[in-house]
């Protein structure tokens, strides 16, 4: 009675953790309640017919093995059970899979045809899932990341743009030939550490827009140069728009040959610029780079005399190689100090 009641403690704190232990492999392999019951019950009877032979006790060792042969037929019904189920389950998983699949190809090819292709019946039709290599989906994969990622950071920059602007009119859009959202929020804040009285641009569009809406409060203004007498009409049609002609002036300068740099691609007629002084910041997102090679080298030279002191310096697209190397030069001739290398795609210098 003593040795129970000394043993019983002990029993008990086994039985817990074998009945603990059991619980968390019941739900990690997410097995029923019943199923776990069932594999103990196989274990036990294992055991005590290993203990009953050792010990010699032959007709128990008898009737406790046949309980455990019955239990072990029981756990190879069970597992065929639970095999074929696992069957099914991947069959359906795999079908509708397919499915998407198969949808996705057709939407695919829905947006490039023109034609829509004549409906087969639903007895001739028979699916052809369009498989893309392992390498291809992974680089959708990849490439989907990464614009959901520029997306996001396009509306935050957005968002804080916004918060410095209050439109009178439908804002033209950012990006695509326009300078990008995040450029336009790093050079809004150049605008406002700087409070430029002149600005100059070179290529106007977009940027020319929110450009105004910045400085007006600060009574800065924008001349706003473009070689495309189309472009410019319509900058000149948003200027109007916004309310902006204080602000705002926009000048056509078709390119033409520069005399001070004959080897030079054409750039801007010089006339434009025959009036302009003390600029404090110089924008340079034009001529186009499809216009020549280093189409916005001639921009410091050329426009050199005519900043302030001090001046500010900025060039887009700086993703490319021949902006880079202007930098570099303009850097090196002007003795430019390089306030950002282009970050967010934009380059800001600043004249001694
Ligand atoms: C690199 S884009 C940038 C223009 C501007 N700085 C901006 O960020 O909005 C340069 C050229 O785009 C052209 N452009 C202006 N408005 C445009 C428009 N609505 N669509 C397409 N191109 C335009 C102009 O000729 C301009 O010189």
């Amino acid at each position: 009675m003593y040795r129970l009641a000394a043993t019983a403690p002990t029993m008990g704190a086994v039985l817990y953790a074998v009945g603990h232990t059991a619980e968390i492999i019941r739900r990690a392999m997410q097995l029923g309640r019943v199923r776990v019951v069932g594999w103990l019950v196989l274990a036990v009877a294992l055991v005590a017919t290993i203990v009953f032979l050792v010990r010699s006790h032959l007709t128990l060792a008898g009737i406790v093995a046949a309980v455990t042969l019955a239990l072990v037929g029981a756990v190879i019904v069970d597992l065929r059970k639970r095999i074929a189920d696992l069957t099914r389950t991947t069959n359906l998983l795999a079908a509708s899979v397919e499915d998407m699949r198969t949808e996705a190809a057709a939407a695919a090819a829905a947006q490039q045809v023109t034609q829509p292709p004549a409906p087969t019946s639903p007895a001739q039709g028979t699916k052809k899932p369009v498989a893309l290599s392992r390498a291809t989906r992974e680089s959708l994969i990849r490439q989907i990341g990464w614009n959901t990622r520029e997306q996001l950071r396009d509306l935050e920059a957005f968002a804080y743009l916004n918060a410095k602007v209050t439109p009178r009119a439908l804002m033209p859009a950012l990006g695509r030939w326009a300078i990008n959202t995040r450029s336009m929020a790093r050079l809004a804040d150049l605008l406002a550490e700087t409070r430029p009285h002149t600005v100059l641009e070179l290529g106007g569009g977009a940027s020319t827009i929110w450009m105004g809406y910045l400085v007006e409060g600060s009574g800065g203004r924008i001349v706003s140069v473009d070689h495309s007498a189309e472009f410019i009409e319509f900058t000149r049609a948003d200027v109007t728009r916004h309310s902006l002609q204080e602000t705002v002036e926009t000048r056509h300068a078709p390119l033409a040959p520069l005399s001070t740099a004959p080897d030079s691609p054409d750039w801007y007629d010089t006339a434009a610029f025959a009036d302009l002084s003390a600029v404090d910041l110089l924008v340079v997102d034009g001529p186009p780079g499809t216009t020549g090679p280093r189409a916005r080298q001639p921009a410091l030279p050329a426009l050199w005399d005519r900043l302030a002191p001090g001046a500010h310096i900025v060039l887009d697209d700086m993703h490319r190689d021949e902006e880079k190397a202007t930098v570099d030069e303009w850097s090196q001739r002007f003795n430019l100090t390089v306030i950002d290398p282009g970050t967010t795609g934009i380059a800001i210098l600043r004249a001694p």
